[in-house]
């Protein structure tokens, strides 16, 4: 599963997993999560600005979304999407139009041998949280930027914040154990919430200028298409989707039925809009 890709072993469990269970539901779903983060997306292309000729690295890049954009708005320059994600790299290889300047490499941004001083903009939309080593990761992520180049990237703030992904799991536990305990500094979908972990992070990888930007969305986990459609994302994506992972059939009925009420009472006719808290974060190198 994770053979044909070099990595930091301590990534091993996230490596398996993005090229499993998460990887199979983010490409089944690959159109209804562009639709989802659409509004999170747009916002960080608005921060980083990236401009035609630059180099631009999509850090976690998935099935490709984010690269496509970058892709048009660098023109004559270079988008390199990189991820750890074979079957999601499949997919963003699938849907890069004919011409655009975008490549993709399967491997660990840890440790990835990048073209040094060679880049404009590192960006990432929900693609940095989960190295084992985020500092060594992104100390060698800077060293691919040029003097003055920019970081800018999408991660979210704390699971309590984040509705849209508190309310099936909530529900979700009355069926399924609790998933096991993170500890502060361990890879996981909130680990980059605390804005001091993050600074610090960012500060022992060489990055200067460090800010965070709260932003707050209402994402319609429905994507406009009704009730059955926000239960599949609940399912399949995030927290709800790691706690069902080695889950019988039997407690995932059951799961589907308490999350289905817990959905239905935030539901507005097809939509069913539920919080999303996020951190816009910027950076330099230098
Ligand atoms: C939550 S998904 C986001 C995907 C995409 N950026 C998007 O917004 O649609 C996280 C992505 O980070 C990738 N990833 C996880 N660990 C990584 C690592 N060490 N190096 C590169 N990519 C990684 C996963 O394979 C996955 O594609």
């Amino acid at each position: 599963m994770n053979a044909g890709i070099q990595y930091d072993p301590k990534n091993e469990a996230e490596v398996a997993y993005w090229n499993s269970t998460a990887g199979r539901h983010w490409v089944e779903r690959q159109e209804s999560q562009d639709t989802l983060l659409a509004p999170i997306l747009t916002a960080a292309l608005e921060r980083a600005q990236a401009r035609p000729g630059e180099r631009v690295v999509d850090i976690g890049c998935g099935t490709g979304a984010s690269s496509i954009e970058l892709g048009k708005q660098v023109a004559s320059g270079q988008v390199l999407g990189v991820d750890v994600s074979a079957p999601m790299l499949a997919r963003a290889g699938e849907r890069i139009p004919p011409g655009a300047p975008i490549k993709f490499v399967r491997a660990d941004a840890t440790t990835y041998k990048f073209e040094p001083a060679a880049f404009d903009l590192l960006f990432s939309r929900f693609g940095v949280m989960f190295f084992a080593e985020p500092a060594r990761a992104f100390a060698n992520l800077r060293a691919a930027l040029k003097p003055g180049g920019r970081l800018v990237f999408a991660c979210w703030r704390k699971f309590d914040e984040n509705g849209w992904l508190q309310v099936p799991l909530r529900a979700a536990q009355a069926h399924v154990p609790p998933l096991p305990r993170l500890g502060p500094e361990d890879p996981g979908p909130f680990s980059f919430a605390d804005e001091a972990r993050v600074q610090r992070i960012l500060a022992d990888a060489g990055f200067a200028a460090v800010k965070l930007e709260p932003r707050d969305f209402a994402l319609d986990i429905a994507c406009g298409r009704g009730l059955d459609e926000a239960l599949q994302t609940a399912m399949e994506i995030g927290p709800t989707a790691r706690a069902l992972q080695d889950q019988n059939a039997e407690v995932r009925t059951a799961v589907a039925t308490s999350v289905r009420h817990a959905l239905q009472l935030h539901q507005r006719g097809n939509q069913v809009p539920l919080g999303a808290a996020i951190w816009i974060v910027t950076a330099t190198n230098g």
